[in-house]
Protein backbone atom coordinates (compact mmCIF):
# COMPACT_ATOMS: atom_id res chain seq x y z
CA UNK A 1 0.00 0.00 0.00
CA UNK A 2 1.05 3.65 -0.23
CA UNK A 3 0.09 6.94 1.56
CA UNK A 4 -0.86 8.83 -1.95
CA UNK A 5 -1.73 12.36 0.74
CA UNK A 6 -1.12 12.72 4.15
CA UNK A 7 -2.90 15.56 6.07
CA UNK A 8 -1.92 16.59 9.56
CA UNK A 9 -3.47 19.37 11.79
CA UNK A 10 -1.80 19.88 15.21
CA UNK A 11 0.55 17.57 15.78
CA UNK A 12 3.46 19.35 17.59
CA UNK A 13 4.67 21.75 15.19
CA UNK A 14 3.13 21.24 12.61
CA UNK A 15 -0.24 24.08 12.62
CA UNK A 16 -1.67 22.06 8.93
CA UNK A 17 0.01 20.21 6.00
CA UNK A 18 -1.11 18.35 3.30
CA UNK A 19 0.95 16.50 1.64
CA UNK A 20 0.98 14.78 -1.75
CA UNK A 21 3.25 12.12 -1.54
CA UNK A 22 4.80 10.25 -4.57
CA UNK A 23 4.43 6.64 -5.02
CA UNK A 24 8.47 5.82 -4.43
CA UNK A 25 11.18 8.19 -2.91
CA UNK A 26 9.87 11.09 -0.79
CA UNK A 27 12.47 13.25 0.75
CA UNK A 28 11.69 15.70 3.50
CA UNK A 29 14.82 17.87 4.00
CA UNK A 30 15.02 20.89 6.69
CA UNK A 31 16.83 22.01 9.70
CA UNK A 32 16.89 20.45 13.10
CA UNK A 33 13.47 21.12 14.92
CA UNK A 34 11.97 22.00 11.47
CA UNK A 35 8.98 19.18 12.22
CA UNK A 36 10.83 16.22 9.43
CA UNK A 37 10.49 13.52 12.30
CA UNK A 38 6.60 14.53 13.04
CA UNK A 39 5.70 14.17 9.60
CA UNK A 40 7.27 10.39 9.66
CA UNK A 41 5.21 9.89 13.29
CA UNK A 42 1.73 11.30 11.78
CA UNK A 43 2.47 8.20 9.08
CA UNK A 44 3.62 5.93 11.92
CA UNK A 45 0.35 6.92 13.85
CA UNK A 46 -1.63 5.80 11.68
CA UNK A 47 -0.71 2.29 11.53
CA UNK A 48 0.46 1.68 14.67
CA UNK A 49 -1.93 4.24 16.69
CA UNK A 50 1.30 5.31 18.67
CA UNK A 51 3.91 7.03 18.67
CA UNK A 52 7.93 5.70 18.06
CA UNK A 53 8.87 8.55 20.25
CA UNK A 54 8.63 8.22 24.21
CA UNK A 55 5.89 10.09 26.03
CA UNK A 56 2.20 11.07 26.66
CA UNK A 57 -0.16 11.13 23.90
CA UNK A 58 -0.82 14.71 25.05
CA UNK A 59 2.58 15.98 23.53
CA UNK A 60 1.35 15.07 20.30
CA UNK A 61 -0.95 18.18 20.25
CA UNK A 62 0.94 20.98 19.72
CA UNK A 63 0.79 23.52 22.59
CA UNK A 64 -1.99 25.13 22.90
CA UNK A 65 -4.29 23.25 20.72
CA UNK A 66 -7.50 21.28 21.66
CA UNK A 67 -7.39 18.54 19.39
CA UNK A 68 -5.30 17.30 16.50
CA UNK A 69 -5.72 14.94 13.36
CA UNK A 70 -4.10 12.49 10.97
CA UNK A 71 -5.60 11.64 7.48
CA UNK A 72 -4.24 9.80 5.06
CA UNK A 73 -5.48 8.51 1.64
CA UNK A 74 -4.23 4.79 1.13
CA UNK A 75 -4.24 3.19 -1.93
CA UNK A 76 -3.93 -0.60 -1.90
CA UNK A 77 -2.10 -2.77 -4.75
CA UNK A 78 -5.66 -4.04 -5.92
CA UNK A 79 -6.64 -0.58 -7.03
CA UNK A 80 -8.64 0.08 -4.01
CA UNK A 81 -8.50 3.39 -2.04
CA UNK A 82 -9.34 4.55 1.64
CA UNK A 83 -9.37 7.57 3.71
CA UNK A 84 -8.74 6.69 6.84
CA UNK A 85 -7.79 8.96 10.01
CA UNK A 86 -7.56 9.41 13.84
CA UNK A 87 -8.22 12.72 15.64
CA UNK A 88 -7.29 12.99 19.17
CA UNK A 89 -9.02 15.20 21.62
CA UNK A 90 -9.41 15.92 25.50
CA UNK A 91 -11.84 12.60 25.14
CA UNK A 92 -9.51 10.44 23.72
CA UNK A 93 -8.56 8.73 20.52
CA UNK A 94 -11.69 8.54 17.24
CA UNK A 95 -11.32 6.71 14.49
CA UNK A 96 -11.91 7.67 10.40
CA UNK A 97 -12.57 5.72 7.68
CA UNK A 98 -14.08 7.06 4.66
CA UNK A 99 -16.27 9.08 6.54
CA UNK A 100 -17.62 6.99 9.07
CA UNK A 101 -16.50 6.76 12.42
CA UNK A 102 -15.79 2.45 12.64
CA UNK A 103 -16.18 0.13 15.85
CA UNK A 104 -12.67 0.78 16.72
CA UNK A 105 -8.78 2.23 15.78
CA UNK A 106 -8.27 -1.28 14.75
CA UNK A 107 -9.94 -0.92 11.38
CA UNK A 108 -7.48 1.93 10.58
CA UNK A 109 -4.66 0.17 11.85
CA UNK A 110 -5.70 -2.21 9.42
CA UNK A 111 -5.89 -0.55 6.61
CA UNK A 112 -2.28 1.91 6.97
CA UNK A 113 0.52 -0.32 7.01
CA UNK A 114 3.89 1.54 7.75
CA UNK A 115 7.26 0.24 9.16
CA UNK A 116 9.86 2.86 10.66
CA UNK A 117 13.74 3.13 11.08
CA UNK A 118 14.61 6.23 13.27
CA UNK A 119 17.30 6.76 16.00
CA UNK A 120 15.97 5.25 18.80
CA UNK A 121 15.31 2.02 16.64
CA UNK A 122 18.13 0.66 17.95
CA UNK A 123 16.13 -0.11 21.52
CA UNK A 124 14.41 -2.83 19.70
CA UNK A 125 17.35 -5.02 20.33
CA UNK A 126 19.07 -3.23 23.68
CA UNK A 127 15.79 -2.25 25.28
CA UNK A 128 12.96 -3.97 27.10
CA UNK A 129 11.11 -6.83 25.90
CA UNK A 130 8.35 -5.25 25.55
CA UNK A 131 9.41 -2.99 21.71
CA UNK A 132 9.86 -6.57 20.89
CA UNK A 133 6.79 -7.80 21.14
CA UNK A 134 4.75 -4.89 19.83
CA UNK A 135 7.20 -4.80 16.57
CA UNK A 136 6.18 -9.22 16.68
CA UNK A 137 2.36 -8.25 17.38
CA UNK A 138 2.54 -5.91 14.70
CA UNK A 139 3.70 -8.43 11.66
CA UNK A 140 1.01 -11.08 13.68
CA UNK A 141 -1.77 -8.53 13.19
CA UNK A 142 -1.38 -7.97 9.13
CA UNK A 143 -1.43 -12.00 8.94
CA UNK A 144 -3.47 -13.57 11.13
CA UNK A 145 -7.02 -11.85 10.62
CA UNK A 146 -7.67 -12.88 14.26
CA UNK A 147 -5.11 -11.99 15.76
CA UNK A 148 -6.32 -8.75 17.09
CA UNK A 149 -9.28 -9.87 18.83
CA UNK A 150 -7.61 -12.77 20.58
CA UNK A 151 -5.06 -10.79 21.74
CA UNK A 152 -7.92 -8.34 22.89
CA UNK A 153 -9.65 -11.22 24.73
CA UNK A 154 -6.07 -12.37 25.87
CA UNK A 155 -5.49 -8.52 27.98
CA UNK A 156 -9.03 -8.66 29.44
CA UNK A 157 -8.20 -12.34 30.78
CA UNK A 158 -5.24 -11.15 32.09
CA UNK A 159 -6.52 -7.84 33.76
CA UNK A 160 -9.26 -9.77 35.32
CA UNK A 161 -6.99 -12.43 36.80
CA UNK A 162 -4.48 -9.84 38.05
CA UNK A 163 -7.70 -7.93 39.91
CA UNK A 164 -8.27 -11.53 41.29
CA UNK A 165 -5.24 -12.33 42.34
CA UNK A 166 -5.35 -8.90 44.13
CA UNK A 167 -8.28 -9.28 45.65
CA UNK A 168 -7.21 -12.85 47.67
CA UNK A 169 -9.40 -15.42 45.49
CA UNK A 170 -9.08 -18.89 45.42
CA UNK A 171 -8.13 -21.14 42.50
CA UNK A 172 -11.27 -21.54 41.96
CA UNK A 173 -12.81 -18.17 41.42
CA UNK A 174 -9.16 -17.85 38.97
CA UNK A 175 -10.24 -20.85 36.68
CA UNK A 176 -12.81 -19.34 34.44
CA UNK A 177 -10.39 -16.66 33.59
CA UNK A 178 -7.27 -19.32 33.44
CA UNK A 179 -9.34 -21.23 30.93
CA UNK A 180 -9.58 -18.16 28.78
CA UNK A 181 -6.25 -16.97 29.15
CA UNK A 182 -4.58 -20.58 28.52
CA UNK A 183 -7.15 -20.59 25.40
CA UNK A 184 -6.00 -17.15 23.64
CA UNK A 185 -2.25 -17.53 24.89
CA UNK A 186 -1.93 -21.09 22.82
CA UNK A 187 -3.51 -19.04 20.09
CA UNK A 188 -0.96 -16.04 20.36
CA UNK A 189 2.18 -18.64 20.59
CA UNK A 190 1.24 -20.79 17.69
CA UNK A 191 0.85 -17.25 15.34
CA UNK A 192 4.47 -15.74 17.27
CA UNK A 193 6.12 -18.95 16.35
CA UNK A 194 5.16 -19.20 13.04
CA UNK A 195 5.79 -15.98 12.04
CA UNK A 196 9.25 -15.74 13.58
CA UNK A 197 10.12 -18.77 11.83
CA UNK A 198 8.95 -16.99 8.45
CA UNK A 199 10.34 -13.97 9.48
CA UNK A 200 13.94 -14.97 10.46
CA UNK A 201 14.55 -15.84 6.85
CA UNK A 202 14.17 -13.25 5.34
CA UNK A 203 16.17 -11.20 8.34
CA UNK A 204 18.74 -13.49 7.85
CA UNK A 205 19.32 -12.61 4.16
CA UNK A 206 18.88 -8.43 4.82
CA UNK A 207 21.51 -9.08 7.76
CA UNK A 208 24.06 -10.87 5.23
CA UNK A 209 23.51 -7.67 3.34
CA UNK A 210 24.11 -5.32 5.92
CA UNK A 211 26.79 -6.95 8.76
CA UNK A 212 27.78 -10.05 6.87
CA UNK A 213 30.46 -9.59 9.26
CA UNK A 214 29.27 -11.32 12.37
CA UNK A 215 27.84 -14.94 10.69
CA UNK A 216 25.33 -16.58 10.64
CA UNK A 217 22.43 -15.44 12.14
CA UNK A 218 19.71 -17.48 15.11
CA UNK A 219 16.36 -16.17 15.55
CA UNK A 220 15.11 -17.59 19.08
CA UNK A 221 11.57 -16.77 20.17
CA UNK A 222 10.64 -17.42 24.01
CA UNK A 223 6.98 -17.86 24.59
CA UNK A 224 6.66 -16.46 28.24
CA UNK A 225 6.51 -19.47 29.95
CA UNK A 226 8.84 -22.69 30.85
CA UNK A 227 9.69 -23.87 27.47
CA UNK A 228 7.84 -27.07 26.43
CA UNK A 229 5.22 -26.72 29.64
CA UNK A 230 1.73 -26.38 28.98
CA UNK A 231 0.17 -22.70 30.49
CA UNK A 232 -2.37 -24.06 32.70
CA UNK A 233 0.17 -26.37 34.49
CA UNK A 234 2.41 -23.42 34.63
CA UNK A 235 -0.56 -21.17 35.96
CA UNK A 236 -1.11 -23.77 38.56
CA UNK A 237 2.32 -24.39 39.75
CA UNK A 238 2.77 -20.64 40.68
CA UNK A 239 -0.36 -19.12 41.64
CA UNK A 240 0.70 -18.20 45.22
CA UNK A 241 3.77 -16.78 43.63
CA UNK A 242 1.59 -15.03 41.40
CA UNK A 243 -0.47 -13.73 44.39
CA UNK A 244 1.94 -12.86 46.25
CA UNK A 245 3.09 -10.03 43.92
CA UNK A 246 -0.55 -9.33 42.67
CA UNK A 247 -0.15 -10.06 38.91
CA UNK A 248 0.86 -12.92 36.55
CA UNK A 249 4.46 -13.56 35.79
CA UNK A 250 3.86 -16.18 32.86
CA UNK A 251 2.16 -15.79 29.82
CA UNK A 252 2.23 -14.88 26.40
CA UNK A 253 2.71 -11.10 27.91
CA UNK A 254 5.82 -12.22 28.62
CA UNK A 255 7.71 -13.39 25.27
CA UNK A 256 10.33 -12.10 24.00
CA UNK A 257 12.58 -12.48 20.90
CA UNK A 258 16.31 -12.46 20.37
CA UNK A 259 19.16 -12.52 17.70
CA UNK A 260 22.27 -14.18 17.77
CA UNK A 261 25.37 -14.29 15.54
CA UNK A 262 27.79 -16.42 14.93
CA UNK A 263 30.58 -13.82 16.01
CA UNK A 264 27.98 -12.16 18.17
CA UNK A 265 26.61 -14.38 20.45
CA UNK A 266 24.97 -12.25 22.87
CA UNK A 267 23.62 -8.70 22.14
CA UNK A 268 26.38 -7.09 24.64
CA UNK A 269 28.85 -7.87 21.70
CA UNK A 270 26.75 -5.40 19.37
CA UNK A 271 28.57 -1.95 19.29
CA UNK A 272 25.67 0.82 18.82
CA UNK A 273 26.08 0.88 15.31
CA UNK A 274 25.50 -2.90 14.78
CA UNK A 275 22.52 -2.59 16.74
CA UNK A 276 21.04 0.13 14.76
CA UNK A 277 22.30 -1.81 11.59
CA UNK A 278 20.32 -5.16 13.38
CA UNK A 279 17.28 -2.37 13.79
CA UNK A 280 17.13 -1.54 10.03
CA UNK A 281 17.31 -5.49 9.21
CA UNK A 282 14.14 -5.87 11.27
CA UNK A 283 12.38 -3.12 10.02
CA UNK A 284 13.63 -3.92 6.20
CA UNK A 285 12.59 -7.84 6.49
CA UNK A 286 9.72 -7.49 7.81
CA UNK A 287 8.72 -4.93 4.89
CA UNK A 288 9.46 -7.72 2.76
CA UNK A 289 7.55 -10.69 4.69
CA UNK A 290 4.43 -8.07 4.40
CA UNK A 291 4.63 -7.83 0.78
CA UNK A 292 5.29 -11.60 0.91
CA UNK A 293 2.33 -12.67 2.55
CA UNK A 294 -0.19 -9.57 1.32
CA UNK A 295 0.88 -9.05 -2.07
CA UNK A 296 1.72 -5.41 -1.42
CA UNK A 297 4.57 -3.59 0.37
CA UNK A 298 3.97 -1.40 3.45
CA UNK A 299 5.52 2.33 3.65
CA UNK A 300 9.14 2.90 4.87
CA UNK A 301 10.54 5.43 6.87
CA UNK A 302 13.67 6.09 7.17
CA UNK A 303 14.14 9.41 9.68
CA UNK A 304 17.61 11.13 9.69
CA UNK A 305 18.64 7.95 7.34
CA UNK A 306 22.39 10.21 7.41
CA UNK A 307 22.89 10.90 10.87
CA UNK A 308 21.84 7.27 11.53
CA UNK A 309 24.31 5.49 9.15
CA UNK A 310 27.62 5.91 7.64
CA UNK A 311 27.62 6.05 3.57
CA UNK A 312 28.32 2.85 2.97
CA UNK A 313 25.23 1.01 4.35
CA UNK A 314 23.09 4.26 3.68
CA UNK A 315 23.83 3.30 -0.10
CA UNK A 316 22.97 -0.39 0.92
CA UNK A 317 20.01 0.73 2.30
CA UNK A 318 18.74 2.93 -0.64
CA UNK A 319 19.83 0.29 -3.22
CA UNK A 320 17.54 -2.05 -1.19
CA UNK A 321 15.03 0.01 -1.67
CA UNK A 322 15.27 0.94 -4.98
CA UNK A 323 15.12 -2.59 -6.05
CA UNK A 324 11.19 -3.31 -4.68
CA UNK A 325 7.96 -1.63 -4.77
CA UNK A 326 7.62 0.00 -1.25
CA UNK A 327 7.30 3.41 -1.13
CA UNK A 328 9.83 5.45 1.03
CA UNK A 329 9.64 8.03 3.33
CA UNK A 330 13.27 10.00 3.77
CA UNK A 331 14.30 12.94 6.18
CA UNK A 332 17.62 14.35 6.38
CA UNK A 333 19.13 18.10 7.05
CA UNK A 334 20.43 17.62 3.42
CA UNK A 335 20.20 15.16 0.38
CA UNK A 336 21.44 12.05 1.05
CA UNK A 337 24.92 12.16 -1.95
CA UNK A 338 23.08 8.59 -3.36
CA UNK A 339 20.22 10.65 -3.87
CA UNK A 340 21.79 14.02 -5.91
CA UNK A 341 20.16 12.21 -8.87
CA UNK A 342 17.14 10.72 -7.49
CA UNK A 343 15.27 9.77 -10.63
CA UNK A 344 11.95 11.01 -12.14
CA UNK A 345 9.91 9.26 -9.49
CA UNK A 346 11.23 10.79 -6.22
CA UNK A 347 9.87 13.86 -4.89
CA UNK A 348 11.56 16.41 -2.44
CA UNK A 349 10.07 18.71 0.11
CA UNK A 350 11.27 21.50 2.41
CA UNK A 351 10.58 21.64 6.05
CA UNK A 352 10.55 24.72 7.78
CA UNK A 353 9.26 25.87 10.94
CA UNK A 354 6.36 23.10 10.38
CA UNK A 355 5.65 24.22 7.03
CA UNK A 356 5.92 21.66 4.24
CA UNK A 357 6.61 22.82 0.68
CA UNK A 358 7.03 20.91 -2.36
CA UNK A 359 10.62 21.22 -4.41
CA UNK A 360 10.40 21.16 -7.63
N1 LIG B 1 3.31 19.46 21.35
C1 LIG B 1 4.11 20.29 20.67
N2 LIG B 1 3.67 21.51 20.30
C2 LIG B 1 4.46 22.34 19.60
N3 LIG B 1 5.71 22.05 19.22
C3 LIG B 1 6.20 20.85 19.56
C4 LIG B 1 5.44 19.90 20.30
N4 LIG B 1 6.19 18.80 20.49
C5 LIG B 1 7.36 19.04 19.90
N5 LIG B 1 7.40 20.27 19.33
C6 LIG B 1 8.43 20.90 18.52
O1 LIG B 1 8.25 20.45 17.20
C7 LIG B 1 9.45 20.65 16.48
C8 LIG B 1 9.60 19.55 15.47
O2 LIG B 1 10.21 18.43 15.99
P1 LIG B 1 10.74 17.29 15.02
O3 LIG B 1 9.64 16.82 14.15
O4 LIG B 1 11.40 16.33 15.90
O5 LIG B 1 11.80 18.08 14.13
P2 LIG B 1 12.95 17.52 13.17
O6 LIG B 1 12.77 16.07 13.00
O7 LIG B 1 12.78 18.29 11.89
O8 LIG B 1 14.24 17.86 13.85
C9 LIG B 1 10.54 20.79 17.52
O9 LIG B 1 11.00 22.13 17.49
C10 LIG B 1 9.85 20.50 18.82
O10 LIG B 1 10.35 21.28 19.87
MG1 LIG C 1 14.06 14.56 13.51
Amino acid sequence: MRLAELRIENLRNVASAQIELGPRVNLFLGGNGAGKTSLLEAAYLLSHGRSFRSGRHETLTRIGQESMSIFGRVQHADGSERRVGMVRSRSGWEARIDGRTPEGMIEVLREAAVVCFEPGSHDLIAGPGEGRRRFLDWGVFHVEPEFGVVSRRFRRALKQRNALLRSGTTARDLAPWDAELVACADRIDDWRRHYVGLWEIGLAQVLGDLLPELGAVDVSYRSGWLAGARLQDVLAERVDRDRARGHTGAGPHRADWSIAFERAPQREHLSRGQEKLCALACALSQAALFAQLRGEWPVVCLDDLASELDREHQAAVLSWLDAVEAQVLITGTERPTMLANPGATARTFHVEQGQVATLL
